[in-house]
């Protein structure tokens, strides 16, 4: 006997609700939605059969912070491009795996996208969940040329991020402004299914995710923030670490947590990029309640002087990296060389 499950709602069905609600929307952020959906499900597919398939593995090409690429990162960053272009709503792609603005000349469209296409990658060959993260912005009047202020926005002009983590099952996850909700992949009919409506985090902070063995580097307000939840409080947090963002990130949403991505002596302003990775995830952690930080200020009122710029990055339960902010505060200190100083 086939059970009838009930308020099944297709990604598709559920896109078709939104644009009702908004009766001014033109569709094309929809179809944007769309077109990076496709593009996951391709890299989805590779995904499963990283082990299978001579996909993995370096290719022996540097990408533009000098680190290995692999060959998933590159497919993953095919795939977007090509879905995003030949979607014509996108007239610029900023990619972590690209130097520079990839620009559609001549293009109509008025969206500009900022992605990740692999994040986590470390983790491919070895079967740990990895994600794809985007962003899109607009861009000022189409008959004006493209500028600089078009394709460097604050994460405060976002007007949709999400991310897809392929995990134990395939999710996206997404904003356009109203609340974050996340559908999950049924690879049997091939359709994401509206799994997780209006996701907020919970009230409490449970888990705290940060690679401490950069812990001797960390500056001051950081480490005090640290001894603080382990040493200090009634019932000490999980420690949670992935080693992909969107992985723990993930986790934390839905459990009640703080990412950490700290900047060190050595790194000052730390790993994560600012455009790829800490806006739209700052957007999303707003939309469910919670808040990012880069230590100091909120990450999504930096105005990004460079597409690759990094920053130092805290993302969770809004009280806890308010708590973290003011671990900094009372330290002193900053979270990089340049604070040090003012
Ligand atoms: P990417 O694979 O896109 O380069 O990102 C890797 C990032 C991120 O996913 C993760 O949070 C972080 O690197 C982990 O860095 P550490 O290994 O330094 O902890
Ligand atoms: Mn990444
Ligand atoms: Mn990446």
């Amino acid at each position: 006997m086939i059970r009838k499950r009930k308020d099944i709602v297709t990604l598709e069905q559920f896109i078709i609700q939104q644009e009702q609600n908004f009766p001014y929307a033109t569709g094309q952020l929809s179809k944007i939605i769309r077109d990076i959906v496709l593009a996951a499900r391709m890299v989805n597919r590779e995904v499963n059969k990283a082990g299978l398939v001579d996909i993995i593995g370096l290719t022996g090409d540097i990408n533009a912070q000098g680190e290995d690429v692999q060959k998933l990162d590159i497919f993953a960053n095919e795939q977007m491009i090509d879905a995003l272009f030949k979607g014509n709503m996108v007239c610029a792609v900023g990619s972590e795996e690209n130097d520079d603005f990839l620009i559609k000349e001549g293009s109509r469209g008025r969206y500009i996208v900022l992605m990740d296409p692999l994040d986590g990658s470390s983790n491919i060959d070895v079967n740990v969940s990895i994600g794809t993260i985007f962003s899109i912005y607009r861009r000022g009047g189409l008959d004006e040329a493209l500028t600089k202020e078009d394709l460097l926005q604050a994460g405060t002009r976002q007007v949709a991020a999400g991310y897809i983590l392929y995990g134990s099952s395939t999710m996206l996850v997404y904003t356009t402004g109203n609340g974050v909700d996340g559908f999950t992949l049924d690879p049997s009919i091939g359709e994401f299914l509206l799994s997780h409506k209006d996701i907020r985090f919970p009230k409490s902070c449970s888990i705290y995710s940060v690679n401490e063995g950069n812990y001797r580097d960390f500056f001051d307000g950081t480490k005090e923030y640290l001894r603080y939840i382990k040493r200090d409080m009634e019932s000490p947090y999980s420690s949670r670490y992935i080693g992909s963002f969107v992985a723990d990130f993930h986790r934390n949403l839905l459990k009640g947590g703080i990412f950490m991505y700290p900047g060190t002596h050595q790194r000052p302003n730390g790993k994560l990029r600012l455009t790829f990775e800490a806006n739209p995830m700052a957007l999303i952690a707003e939309q469910a309640g919670g808040y990012a930080s880069d230590g100091r200020k909120r990450i999504l009122e930096i105005l990004p002087e460079d597409l690759h710029q990094r920053t130092p990055l805290f993302v969770g339960n809004k009280e806890e990296v308010l708590k973290l902010e003011e671990f900094i505060r009372n330290s002193g200190y900053g979270t990089s060389t340049e604070n040090l100083n003012d």
